[in-house]
């Protein structure tokens, strides 16, 4: 896949109508509907500012959650999950959309951009094509959550060609949502010309790079609870790491197949072929492959569970792999030492009980000691970085969670593909 990708650096936006896709997708308090991380918004603010600046009209969208667009499938899916179908009412439907609306994006956006963000209550309906079309340059829109429309995850073309009705010029600068081929992050391109922002400009350099032509050498930190989400990660980065480090709840499968005990530890039986598979294709490529000689332990998955510590050949039968130990810790600091490139994806054990994040800190610490670039990828990696006061001491922390495992699995992501090449 080609990511030398037109930025809006490329085109001329002054007093054009811009279509911007961000992801907006943040966290919220289940009760209060508060957002209780903004970093993706904030991660925005460069192209918005930008293009406010250069005089564009920003109309910007993103999808929030995962709403039922239509009350047919708001039923279906709610009676699978054994509610009461007597409770699902048009109205408890519109209540569940009421909870996943951008307005909340739209106070916040505002608070952070120091000025008004015009919020509209529909995405491409009259609300929306009024407000758009009244906008002015250096004034922004916020549609409303993309997914409240039914074609936007079936990239509709028709829903495509109505957002792009709206707009003169897209960018999308949605770096989560760039492994979705929606209407809103890939189907837009057909009916605009479509360049990148800063924030997907720069995860396409820095992720792009680290995989293309990385500073050697490259090491790739794997953790994380199941081998079977990320063998992707793992073929792919065994074609291109110098070393790959396995932490986490899949060290228990490799481990077991390599004819270790693992006690009550997480298991994927199916997977155990697969994984001395991959520790000979990584012995037959010179690959070091790294597993924890020894493990933290414990008899309960628990915060107030005695941590023991054990060699990870013999994990005793009551008990099951929390973290990495001592031995292994000091292993693979030594690992990321003299690295050139980091790329870490998972924690190493279960880093949300204190007792078992020693493994992912220590980890966590090392790469802020390397002077290595030091690539986390989103989801998990990200949080525990952020969570054990590291985040500042790397080089990158993605905001993609499954678009940057599915771009370290060297998949083709639709929505860079379908940005105009450079
Ligand atoms: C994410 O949170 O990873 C992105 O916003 C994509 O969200 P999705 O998995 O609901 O498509």
């Amino acid at each position: 896949m080609n990511y030398n990708k037109k930025t809006v650096k490329d085109i001329d936006v002054k007093g054009k109508k811009v279509l911007l896709r961000c992801d907006f997708n943040v966290p919220q308090d289940k009760t209060t509907g508060a957002i209780t991380d903004d970093k993706r918004i904030v991660a925005a603010l460069p192209t918005i500012r930008y293009l406010l600046e250069e005089g564009a009209a920003v109309i910007a969208c993103s999808h929030l959650g995962k709403p039922n667009a239509t009350f047919d499938s708001f039923v279906k899916k709610q009676t699978e999950k054994g509610k009461d179908p007597a409770t699902l009412t048009e109205e408890a439907w519109k209540k569940s959309l009421a909870k996943l609306s951008l307005a909340p994006v739209a106070k916040r956006l505002s608070e952070l951009l120091g000025r008004e963000v015009i919020m509209a209550s529909d995405v491409v309906g009259p609300d929306a094509q009024a407000k758009a079309a009244a906008l002015q340059p250096g004034q922004i829109l916020l549609l409303e959550n993309t997914r409240f429309e039914k074609g936007e995850t079936k990239n509709d073309p028709a829903l495509a060609k109505a957002m792009a009705s709206m707009a003169e010029v897209y960018v999308s600068d949605a770096f989560g949502a760039v492994h979705r081929a929606h209407a809103s992050t890939a189907g837009v391109a057909d009916y605009l010309p479509a360049v990148s922002g800063f924030l997907i400009q720069k995860e396409l350099e820095i992720i792009g790079g680290a995989l293309a032509n990385p500073k050697r050498p490259l090491v790739a930190i794997l953790g994380g609870s199941k081998v079977s989400s990320k063998i992707g990660v793992i073929n792919n980065l065994l074609e291109i790491a110098d070393t790959i480090i396995i932490g986490g709840g899949m060290t228990y499968t490799f481990l077991k197949a390599q004819g270790g005990s693992v006690g009550k530890s997480l298991l994927e039986a199916d997977w155990l072929d697969y994984c001395n598979d991959m520790m000979k294709k990584a012995k037959d490529k010179g690959v070091k492959l790294l597993l924890p000689e020894d493990t933290v332990c414990a008899k309960e998955f628990s915060a107030d569970a005695e941590p023991i510590t054990v060699d990870s050949m013999n994990i005793p039968d009551d008990c099951m792999g929390m973290d990495i130990g001592p031995k292994a810790i000091a292993a693979y600091a030594e690992a990321v030492k003299d690295a050139g490139t980091v790329i870490w994806n998972g924690p190493m054990g279960v880093f949300e009980f204190p007792a078992f994040a020693a493994g992912t800190k220590a980890v966590a610490e090392a790469l802020s000691k390397s002077s290595a670039i030091t690539i986390i990828g989103g989801g998990d990696s990200a949080a525990a970085v952020q969570q054990l006061g590291y985040a500042d001491k790397m080089t990158h922390i993605s905001t993609g969670g499954g678009a940057s495992l599915e771009f370290m699995e060297g998949k083709e992501l639709p929505g860079v593909a379908c940005l105009l090449d450079k």
